[in-house]
């Protein structure tokens, strides 16, 4: 998968959403698959980045992206079903969801673990996907070929020293991942998770501000996994955890 080559019209006709869309890998991942033919829906926080990212979509005569404002730390499930209400309406169903977004917390000793914001943490990493998974399943049910990905982390599949709030809720994400795929084994739709590993981006350079970023692979770098599991050549995996570098 690492050096998957997708071909140029992989997920034309395709309606994608990718949480954490306005930078960082997410930034990419929604370039990346509307350069691939993709209709992208740009969730974020911060409105500006998303308009950015549009502009460069559409600037670039790829299929007009649409955005989607909300910050998951007081999105509740009213608001994903609006949002399913929407997307269905305009796209009628739903064939790819990109959970991406994340906080990266504080790291540091467990015995000085802020319990506020370990809660606050995995609203956002984990509370947010439960519920919007749970909102737009039944829109990519009705999808020929529905991929859901979870971003893990090397943390959330061994724990380390010092990265309490952000390895817990990673572990969290990859038994979400598990269970969703157990239930929709056999169905059109598949969930599976992916660790990006060390990438330039700034949660990295929070996460390790002494690293020479030039030393690390840029999110363009790791895409062919993420088309990898987006695109169709992938139906046939489920409950898979991969690795993008
Ligand atoms: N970079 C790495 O080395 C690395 C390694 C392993 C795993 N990962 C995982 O890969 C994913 C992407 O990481 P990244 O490095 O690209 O991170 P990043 O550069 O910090 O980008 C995170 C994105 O999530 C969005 N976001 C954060 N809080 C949000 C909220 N409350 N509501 C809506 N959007 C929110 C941010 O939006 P704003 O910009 O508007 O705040 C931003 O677009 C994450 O799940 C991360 O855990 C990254």
């Amino acid at each position: 998968m690492l050096d998957y080559q997708a071909p140029k019209n992989l997920l034309t006709d395709k309606t994608i959403l990718i949480t954490g869309a306005g930078a960082g890998i997410g930034r990419t991942a929604a370039l990346t698959y509307a350069k691939h033919g993709a209709t992208v829906i740009l969730l974020g926080k911060t409105v500006a980045k998303l308009e950015a990212v549009y502009d460069e979509i559409v600037n670039a005569g790829y299929p007009t992206p649409a955005i989607v404002p909300l910050d998951l730390k007081g999105a509740t499930e009213q608001h994903y079903r609006d949002m399913s209400d929407t997307i269905e309406q305009q796209f009628g169903s739903l064939d790819g969801l990109l959970h991406n977004a994340s906080l990266l917390g504080a790291l540091g000793p467990f015995e000085h673990l802020d319990i506020n914001s370990l809660s606050e943490l995995l609203h956002v990493n984990v509370i947010a996907e439960a519920a919007m998974t749970k909102a737009l399943l039944p829109l990519m049910r009705k999808s020929a070929h529905a991929s859901i990905v979870f971003t893990s982390s090397s943390v959330g599949r061994k724990g380390r020293a010092y990265w309490g709030a952000y390895a817990i809720s990673k572990f969290a994400t990859e038994g979400m991942m598990q269970v969703i795929a157990d239930e929709c084994d056999g169905s059109q739709v598949r969930v599976n998770s992916i660790n990006p590993g060390a990438t330039r981006t700034s949660m990295r350079a929070s996460a390790y501000p002494a690293e020479d970023p030039q030393s690390l692979k840029t999110p363009v770098q790791i895409m062919p996994t993420y088309l990898y599991l987006m695109g169709n050549d992938s139906i046939n995996h489920n409950g898979e955890e991969f690795n993008a570098q």
